[in-house]
């Protein structure tokens, strides 16, 4: 009996060790990657390695990668499902006039997933390199049916296409 007692006292005391030990080691990885880069992305609670990921991003290195042209081109995938021209219709997906900077999902005669609708959050340029990606696993559950871009070019030239065909284009970081 004492010996079965003190073999669940030692579990206990193992996962509470591993527990904090994993808390410590991610708090060790959020400090450094907190000096390298100068904005912290938020990421949902039990995401480190994600988290992690989305601050090495180098924006602007990515997007000197970019060209308008090559971008009206990669923008033929997206046609299928996405009018990008000013007064454009939404389609299957919604209108993408004007669509860098403009919070997510804010069309509002377009019928969003809940997904996107509860996300909370601008198309800034990292964003948009997420989402475009791999739609599925940067926003889950939403329903954009597109598996991503998987070529950095590819997505930085979509990303200066989409913030060209805009009201207010925006300087490049
Ligand atoms: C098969 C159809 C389809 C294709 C192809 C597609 N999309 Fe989408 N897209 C959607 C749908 C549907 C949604 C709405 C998703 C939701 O509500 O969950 C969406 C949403 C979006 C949004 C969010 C818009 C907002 O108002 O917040 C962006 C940005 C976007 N798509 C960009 C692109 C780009 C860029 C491409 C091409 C590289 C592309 N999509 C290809 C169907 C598609």
């Amino acid at each position: 009996m004492g010996y079965e007692i003190q073999k669940i006292l030692t579990a206990i005391l193992l996962v509470v060790l591993v527990f904090f030990g994993i808390g410590f080691i991610s708090d060790q990885i959020f400090k450094t990657e907190e000096n390298i880069v100068a904005y912290k992305v938020e990421a949902p609670e039990g995401s480190v390695v994600k988290t992690v990921a989305d601050t090495s991003v180098d924006i602007s290195a990515i997007l000197a990668l970019g060209d308008v042209d090559h971008g009206k081109n990669v923008f033929k995938k997206c046609s299928a499902c996405h009018s990008i021209k000013e007064g454009g219709k939404n389609n299957i997906g919604p209108k993408l006039w004007s669509v860098m900077f403009r919070p997510v999902a804010s069309i509002s005669d377009y019928k969003y997933s809940k997904a996107l609708s509860d996300y909370k959050k601008d198309w800034t340029w990292e964003e948009m390199n997420g989402f475009l990606l791999k739609p599925s696993s940067w926003i889950k559950g939403n329903k954009m049916g597109f598996a991503g871009l998987k070529k950095d070019k590819d997505r930085a030239s979509v990303m200066l296409y989409l913030n060209e065909n805009s009201a207010q284009p925006k300087e490049l970081p």
